[in-house]
């Protein structure tokens, strides 16, 4: 196999970071990553956002832990609190990938996120693509956290990924060969 379906195949999403930052040249490899993935009309519809801010991280984790206790639904709530109580499970860096709303702008954005998620795989990183960050992003303090990140202006979230040295690790999903259908 190829490293780069080595890297494919590998790559599973990481929910216990070492507290270790990541180096300016991995955090650069990352963002570059970003940079370098396609887009519809190659638009770009995207703001790359590296935060390593460890204060900032916490508050938007301790929000959304708010938010989720105070759900009707608790059922995001205790999955949270049986993977160790942290939605952003201790990362030293979030990438938020912001968004300009243009069609085709949540599939690119999305696919930023994979790129993300396989260059930190290369680099021996951990990472795992998380939608949830958008809940602190959409509740009274929202528009503050988007302050402090530096959103520019009318772009909103479009998806965030953790990344961050694996404190442990676990298996890739099973492939489920009967979701592909060969024709000819
Ligand atoms: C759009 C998207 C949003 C996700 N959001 C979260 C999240 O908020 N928290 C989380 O722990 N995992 C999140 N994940 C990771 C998935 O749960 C994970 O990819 C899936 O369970 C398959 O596991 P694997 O990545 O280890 O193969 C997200 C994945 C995607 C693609």
């Amino acid at each position: 196999m190829n490293e780069t379906l080595k890297t494919i195949m590998e790559r599973y999403s990481c929910r216990d970071f070492a507290d270790t930052p990541l180096t300016r040249g991995q955090l650069e490899a990352l963002a570059d990553a970003s940079l370098a993935s396609p887009s519809a009309m190659n638009r770009q519809p995207w703001h790359i956002i590296m935060v390593t801010d460890k204060a900032l991280i916490e508050e938007m984790d301790a929000e959304c832990m708010d938010i989720l206790s105070k759900a009707e639904d608790k059922s995001g709530y205790e999955r949270i609190l049986s993977r160790g109580g942290k939605v952003f499970y201790n990362a030293p860096c979030m990438v938020m990938v912001a968004c300009d709303g243009s069609d085709w702008a949540a599939m690119d954005c999305g696919i930023v996120s994979q790129n993300i998620s396989l260059a930190a795989h290369s680099l021996g990183l951990g990472s795992v693509i998380c939608g949830m960050a958008d809940i602190p992003l959409s509740g009274a303090r929202g528009n503050s956290f988007k302050e402090r990140m530096r959103f520019p202006d009318g772009y909103r979230f479009g998806i965030a990924v953790l990344a961050g040295t694996a404190k442990s690790g676990k298996e890739p999903h099973e492939l489920d060969r009967g979701k592909v259908t060969y024709v000819g």
